[in-house]
């Protein structure tokens, strides 16, 4: 039964004027703090409340790098550009860029809903992880070696490549603008289902790895990890407790997600570009003939390889495949000079 008297005395305090009050209030409260909130900032374009300065980038036919280049000129090189509600700081001087990656804290990586299915509370991925300790020690054994199976890479077409031509803007308004999450699908619903199944595969392919393993043959980027791990347990190592099934199982397909689209959209433009520039092809094909011969490149040739270097390095500066990089967050509050 309810108790009509309560109901009638509830309608009687919160009557339409005041809850319209309210709300305004609310919104009136919301905008103040808002703008207060931008002078701890960097310098910016104003933001419109809810919304901040999306319109900015409404001209999608423009390269988003052109709209950044020319707020790099009003506000210098480094500015804040609110995506929704989130204050988004980007670094346009490579200077400015080395310095802030070489400080602490500002190797966080923003707690999202990619994140949330790529790292876990075990701290398990190196890509998406902002968890030092853990993150240090996985990035240590993945520096040493990268060696990439086909098999293995096919498997993760979707996870690794296809998800990209799935997450369009709808991606980006839902990570920045959690409202927007009422009414659209889950992006990320196939991804998260594609990660599950390729992250089960990579923990059997670590299992059969370990059972085979054999250290004086290393066989892969698997290995590597393997390796690394029981010479950590041996040599009582710091970080190992960091390098689990799961967080190897974890960074081994981070590598398939952050080396495969990336390495693809460069070689591609490569190709494009000898074809383009004919001057090009001709200087390239004469410097491979002379250090190279018919044999295959090592890493050793590099330094007397200046064209082919020089044309690698420009690939990636002209149609870089990461134009933004990947957001990172600062862990504390922090200042940066310029
Ligand atoms: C042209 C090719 C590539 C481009 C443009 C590229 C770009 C990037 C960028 C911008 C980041 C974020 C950097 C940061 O915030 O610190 C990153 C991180 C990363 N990339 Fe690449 N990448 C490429 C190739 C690869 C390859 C081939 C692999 C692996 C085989 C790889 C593995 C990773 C990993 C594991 C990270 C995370 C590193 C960390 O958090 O410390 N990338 N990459």
């Amino acid at each position: 039964m309810f108790n009509t008297n309560k109901l009638i005395n509830y309608q009687n305090v919160l009557s339409l004027p005041m809850v319209i009050t309210i709300i305004i209030g609310l919104i009136v409260y919301y905008i103040i703090h808002f703008y207060a909130n931008l002078r701890h900032y960097p310098p910016g374009p104003t933001p419109l409340p809810f919304i901040g300065n999306i319109l900015l980038f409404r001209n999608i036919k423009r390269h988003l790098n052109e709209d950044l280049r020319q707020l790099y000129d009003i506000y210098g090189p480094v500015v804040t550009v609110w995506v929704g509600p989130k204050p988004v700081v980007i670094v346009g001087d490579p200077h400015v860029v080395k310095q802030a990656f070489s400080r602490p804290e500002f190797m966080g990586r923003m707690d999202n809903m990619l994140s949330s299915i790529l790292c876990d509370s075990e701290h398990r991925d190196l890509l998406l992880n902002s968890h030092i300790s853990s993150w240090e020690s996985l990035r240590k054994v993945a520096h040493i070696a990268v060696r990439l199976d086909l098999e293995y890479f096919t498997k993760f077409k979707y996870y690794a490549t296809g998800f990209l031509n799935d997450m369009d803007n709808t991606f980006i308004l839902c990570e920045y603008i959690p409202v927007c999450r009422l009414f659209m699908s889950d992006p990320l619903a196939k991804f998260r289902t594609t990660y599950n199944q390729c992250f089960d595969y990579t923990l059997n392919v670590l299992k059969t790895h370990k059972n085979t393993y054999d250290e004086s043959v290393c066989r892969d980027f698997c290995d590597v990890y393997i390796g690394a791990k029981r010479k950590a347990e041996v040599e009582c190592l710091p970080g190992v407790q960091w390098l689990t099934n799961n967080n190897i199982a974890a960074s081994l397909m981070d590598v398939a997600v952050a080396g495969t689209e990336t390495t693809y959209t460069t070689i591609q433009w490569m190709v494009l570009f000898v074809a383009y520039f004919e001057n090009w092809h001709q200087k390239l094909m004469v410097e491979i003939d002379e250090v190279l011969g018919h044999r295959v490149a090592t890493m050793a040739d590099r330094p007397r390889m200046h064209c082919v270097n020089a044309f690698i390095a420009e690939t990636l500066r002209y149609r870089t495949a990461a134009p933004l990089g990947y957001p990172r967050v600062t862990l504390s509050d922090t200042t940066i000079s310029t």
